[in-house]
């Protein structure tokens, strides 16, 4: 399963990615606003922070505007993957970014129909909110089961990208669900590392350890 960092903080994924365990980043228009940057510094900084894919989002509604600014966002590093929202104009767009060999990441899917069609336009990505539709009183998993199960029986090679993950609990259950990717809010991908039994058994053995008098060195 890839992991990506649903960020735009340059410093924090700085810190993650040197775990290794970074395989890419995703951003948005929110999280770039939160930002208070510059869109295209921002984005540039993070393509040359990791190597694996940075989706990058256009703000066009339509899609002759969406294909003039996801090249532009394409020519800034060759790991830029052009995020497009899943509408009948989005997928006009990501059907001539895949003829143009430009990498797009899906957003804003909320169903599997819509991921169908995501699918059939040649998106590179979906994006499936699992949190959102949580909010919304759905279970977001179904629908990544629902995805998983059609680009299964039709060997679409668009991959399942889990995004709007809110605790530990939705990387597991996506993994579980066979999602090709999650990204991943820092805070929750800190909280991965973590389980009170490893923090508890680690105090008795050092504890233990000290107990010894021993040095390994
Ligand atoms: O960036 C895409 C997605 O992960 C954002 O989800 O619900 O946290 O805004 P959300």
């Amino acid at each position: 399963m890839q992991l990506f960092l649903d960020t735009t903080d340059v410093a924090i994924l700085k810190d993650l990615a040197m775990t290794g365990l970074v395989d890419g980043v995703t951003t948005n228009p929110t999280l770039i606003a939160k930002s208070g940057r510059p869109m295209l510094q921002v984005i540039a900084e993070i393509c040359a922070a990791v190597e694996g894919p940075v989706s990058a989002e256009v703000a066009a509604m339509d899609t002759a505007g969406m294909l003039d600014e996801g090249r532009k966002l394409a020519s800034i590093a060759p790991n830029v993957v052009v995020k497009v929202p899943l509408t009948r104009d989005g997928l006009i767009a990501t059907r001539e970014f895949a003829q143009e060999g430009i990498a797009t990441n899906v957003t804003l899917c909320f169903s599997a129909a819509q991921a169908l069609l995501a699918a059939k336009a040649g998106a590179s990505y979906i994006s499936p909110f699992i949190g959102r539709l949580d909010d919304h009183g759905a279970d977001g998993m179904d629908l990544i089961v629902e995805i998983r199960a059609i680009y299964d029986n039709y060997g679409f090679d668009t991959e399942i990208l889990a995004a709007s993950i809110r605790s530990p609990a939705h990387v597991t259950t996506a993994a579980l669900a066979g999602s090709d990717c999650a990204t991943i809010p820092p805070d929750v991908f800190n909280a991965l590392f973590k389980h009170p039994l490893t923090e508890r058994g680690l105090d008795q053995f050092m504890s233990d350890w000290a107990k010894t008098g021993q040095s390994i060195l």
